[in-house]
């Protein structure tokens, strides 16, 4: 297959690499690994006729949109408009990322079951009553912030008057503001892959969105991803993933009933289990970075084709290798708040590597200011994939930082334990 993929990160180099097909790529930075991969790239902003007079050349099967940027730009809606079939929703499909307020509302109208009490705000008007009333609550801006616009009541935001005070200033820059209740539990991601009609899903994978270890610090895109061998998480049984895979199948529906369009691309949902149950905190409309390298790497069947059948709406479910995997990533020191770019050099590893945020000079490859470069271990058990990615982080040299802790078992075994006291 001839595949044109859009983006530059780890994320779209594990899919490069998982596509395995003749590769065009377009990318904002020159990413090593996708250039190694593909039969041509071009380095550039996002330009909608530069891709698409690259599209209109190759003439792809398909292409594939790799970060959620482009997807709120409405690019799928452009290449549709030339007749090149996208892996990846439009602009209004992609609204159930790049909106809290309609993916809520969207609950709300058709019934989806998962959604905590929430209320949406285009003014201050009655939101310190409603905050008040709800007591433990957290503050959403309305719009793509990388994970990092939510703020909690009690953690991030000490008083009501300071809760105002920031959904003043996000009201600021964004049309709504989502306040809703607070909930706690063992978060995990499921990332199922739609063709408008039918939903694959894939392994439940549990990402750790914290800078430090022991879940402290700042917010970060995410800083490693485990997977389990039996394809279920140590505090998840199978009844829950169901639960999530009901949910998603179920906004997958009401996506299609609200548009009228047929959502073709990843609707991952961000899932938190309670003593409630499963709630949804937020859905992405493509695959989660690191989560996708928990996952395509295992997978058992063609992924080209499945991601064609996908856009030609003939999807059939997918399946996975009985492997547990553990990712993570290596930052630059001082990340996410005072990144130092800097060199690195990554050495011979058992582990898979993926770049991230770094550039290819004449001497060298250089950090930038995110994350530079992920490493996965797979193995038959977890603690066996942990070593072989820690061990590779290890070796790195450069100015950097990783979580020692992701993936072993004493941080499991605190999941496990929040879980049983939160019962
Ligand atoms: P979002 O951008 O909605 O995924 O939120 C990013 C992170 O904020 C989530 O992964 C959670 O850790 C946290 N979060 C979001 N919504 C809630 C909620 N209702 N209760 C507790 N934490 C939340
Ligand atoms: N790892 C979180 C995300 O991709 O949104």
């Amino acid at each position: 297959m001839r595949v044109l993929l859009l983006g530059q990160g780890a994320r779209e180099h594990c899919i490069a690499e998982a596509l395995d097909s003749e590769l065009y790529s377009f990318m904002k930075t020159r990413n090593p690994g996708i250039m190694e991969l593909s039969k041509e790239y071009i380095i550039s902003d996002l330009d909608f006729e530069k891709l698409g007079k690259f599209a209109q050349r190759i003439n792809p099967d398909f292409i594939f949109i790799g970060p959620e940027g482009p997807l709120e730009n409405g690019v799928v809606d452009h290449l549709t408009s030339l007749g090149i079939g996208c892996f990846g929703p439009t602009k209004s499909l992609a609204r159930i990322e790049t909106s809290k307020a309609f993916m809520r509302k969207l609950m709300e109208k058709y019934k989806v079951d998962g959604a905590p009490e929430f209320k949406v705000f285009s003014s201050t008007e009655g939101i310190k009553e409603y905050m008040r009333d709800v007591n433990d609550f957290v503050v959403k801006p309305d719009g793509l912030t990388g994970g990092k616009g939510v703020k909690v009541f009690g953690e991030h935001l000490k008083s009501i008057e300071e809760a105002l005070g920031y959904s003043q200033e996000l009201l600021r820059s964004h049309d709504f503001v989502v306040v809703e209740e607070r909930l706690d539990g063992e978060e995990f991601s499921l990332q199922c892959i739609s063709d408008g009609k039918h939903l694959a899903a894939t392994v439940p994978v549990q990402d750790h969105k914290r800078a430090y270890e022991d879940d402290q610090g700042p917010n970060t895109g995410g800083m490693g991803s485990y997977s389990m061998k039996d394809h279920l998480l140590p505090f998840l049984k199978k009844r829950d993933v169901e639960k999530g895979e009901k949910i998603t199948q179920d906004i997958m529906e009401a996506l299609h009933k609200e548009t009228g369009e047929y959502y073709k691309g990843v609707l991952y949902g961000g899932f938190i289990l309670t003593k409630k149950g499963v709630k949804l905190l937020e859905y992405n409309a493509r695959f989660g970075d690191p989560e996708v390298m928990n996952i395509l790497p295992i997978l058992k069947d063609n992924f080209a084709e499945i991601c064609s059948a996908a856009v030609n709406q003939d999807l059939k479910n997918v399946e996975f290798e009985k492997k547990a995997t553990v990712c993570k990533y290596v930052v630059p020191k001082g990340y996410p708040l005072n990144p130092v770019p800097g060199k690195l050099e990554i050495t011979n590893t058992k582990a898979k590597v993926y770049y991230a945020s770094v550039d290819l000079k004449e001497d060298g490859l250089y950090m930038t200011r995110s994350r530079a470069a992920a490493f996965v271990g797979i193995a038959d058990t977890i603690d066996d994939a942990e070593k072989i990615a820690q061990n590779a982080v290890e070796k790195v040299k450069g100015d950097v930082f990783y979580r020692k802790d992701i993936g072993t078992e004493r941080l499991l075994r605190k999941r496990v334990e929040h879980m049983k006291n939160l019962r």
